[in-house]
């Protein structure tokens, strides 16, 4: 199989370095791809939001099954040009991929699939937007409806910097989602879909704010951990009928969401990444994507044993059947990402970069590029995230100690990163009680 990774960035490297350890694939190259991808593959130029040219590459290059990394290409209608070239594509059509692109589109699908999640309100006046403030109450959750890399959701208890980011996004010509606020610890579950059959990966935990113990603004993930062993005991009873929480989601949310999508004539092809939250009611949606989860697969791939080329062929061309499982190497694997000077607002580029390889030769290790250029015969940083650095061990502390280690070795001026990823689930400290058999349904 020779397979096109489109993207630049770090979920890209891990797709990519996944499909190089898969013995069906002979070869591998990405587009744009960034400087760390460059030097595991060939990386040709493209704008991968334009699909006219996504499709002439894809055909040029004589692929044998195309896979869309990010969110923006996918909302451009990439994957529909692709596969209207006759080449597979791992990644939903443009209307598809509207359970991403619109919050309030998920929002509607949901409600008809009956799937669990945040009670919200769509609003497009800033009347509205007060009305809705004060129905649902402290903390306020205010979400711009479209695609604004992670950052276009608050979450505060302050009403005023609600009522201003709501206002901030119809100023800007969007509509906004105003919705119930979720408690409860959150997970990223991956279910990698053909339009009807379903494969879930192994759930993963993300850190989505720029600090230490959440504090300041939301960024696309400043880390990740899995698998999570403090959801081992949870339980749902529906029905009378006990479900592990992937079991839980697959029935609950994916599985009535690719029905609901497939029903409309807009199949869903590609990976429903489900955000949820634990809460002390039962599992909710927090937000739906139609892609990966950047950080989250760069931990996830590293335990993947499964081969992912062949997988990923099977879930574009409808052969994904029933009864398929994975196949997950023993132990843990955590991601640190390593951000630029300013992040998440305004990030300084052009830092030179030094030690990655000093890192890389630590046992267990690995460094995956997100936003880095060569410059100067080196490394320098070229977006906002810069690296996420990955450890594996056979325990999640080894994992997590194996990261930080590869992130002292790994230097440039103002480069910043969490410090706490994974701290709680080492301590203990999550425990999300399985809700009461009798509770509430929704
Ligand atoms: P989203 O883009 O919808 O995933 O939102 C980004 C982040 O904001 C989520 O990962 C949560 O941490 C937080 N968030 C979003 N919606 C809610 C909610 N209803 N309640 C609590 N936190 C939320
Ligand atoms: N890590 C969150 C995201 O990819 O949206």
């Amino acid at each position: 199989m020779k397979i096109l990774v489109l993207g630049p960035g770090g979920r890209e490297h891990a797709i990519v370095r996944a499909l190089l350890r898969d013995p069906a694939v002979e070869t591998v190259e990405a587009a744009p791809g960034n400087a760390g991808i460059a030097r595991d593959v060939t990386c040709r130029p493209v704008d991968a939001t334009d699909p006219e040219s996504v499709a002439a590459l894809a055909a040029a290059g004589a692929y044998d099954l195309v896979v869309i990394g990010p969110e923006a290409p996918l909302a451009a209608g990439v994957a529909d040009a692709v596969r209207a070239a006759g080449i597979p594509v791992f990644g939903p059509s443009q209307d598809a991929a509207q359970l991403e692109a619109s919050k309030a589109f998920a929002k509607e699908i949901m409600a008809a699939a009956a799937v669990p999640t945040a009670e919200a309100i769509h609003i497009t006046t800033a009347a509205e937007a007060a009305d809705a403030l004060n129905r649902f109450g402290p903390p306020y959750v205010v979400k711009d409806d479209g695609l604004a890399a992670g950052k276009g959701v608050v979450v505060t208890e302050n009403r005023d910097e609600a009522q201003t980011h709501a206002e901030a996004c119809l100023t800007g010509g969007s509509t906004v989602v105003i919705e119930e606020f979720l408690d409860g610890p959150e997970v990223s579950l991956f279910v990698i879909c053909d339009g009807q059959n379903l494969v879930p990966m192994s759930p993963a935990q993300d850190f989505k704010r720029i600090y230490d113990d959440d504090a300041g603004p939301n960024t696309g993930g400043m880390g990740a951990y899995t698998p999570l062993d403090w959801l081992e005991g949870y339980t749902e009873t529906h029905g009378g009928v006990p479900r592990n929480f992937t079991e839980i989601v697959v029935d609950r949310v994916a599985r009535p969401t690719v029905e609901e999508m497939a029903r409309r004539g807009t199949p869903f092809v590609g990976v429903l990444y489900c955000g949820l939250a634990i809460t002390s009611r039962g599992v909710r949606v927090v937000e739906f994507n139609a892609r990966f989860g950047d950080p989250e697969i760069q931990a996830v791939l590293e335990r993947l044993a499964t081969p992912l080329g062949a997988l990923l062929f099977d879930a574009a061309t409808g052969q994904l059947g029933t009864g398929r499982h994975l196949r997950w190497s023993d132990g843990y694997a955590a991601d640190v990402v390593m951000a630029a000077e300013n992040y998440p607002e305004a990030p300084r580029k052009g830092d030179a970069i030094t030690g990655i390889a000093d890192a890389e030769a630590l046992d267990g290790v690995a460094v995956l590029h997100a936003g880095t250029a060569e410059k100067d015969e080196g490394l320098a940083t070229a977006g906002g995230r810069v690296l996420a650095v990955v450890g594996t061990g056979g325990t999640l502390r080894e994992a997590v100690d194996r990261a930080y280690a590869g992130v002292d070795r790994i230097e440039w001026s103002g480069a910043q990163h969490r410090t706490d990823i994974a701290a709680k689930a080492l301590a203990g400290q999550i425990n999300p009680g399985s809700p009461a058999p009798e509770g509430p349904q929704q």
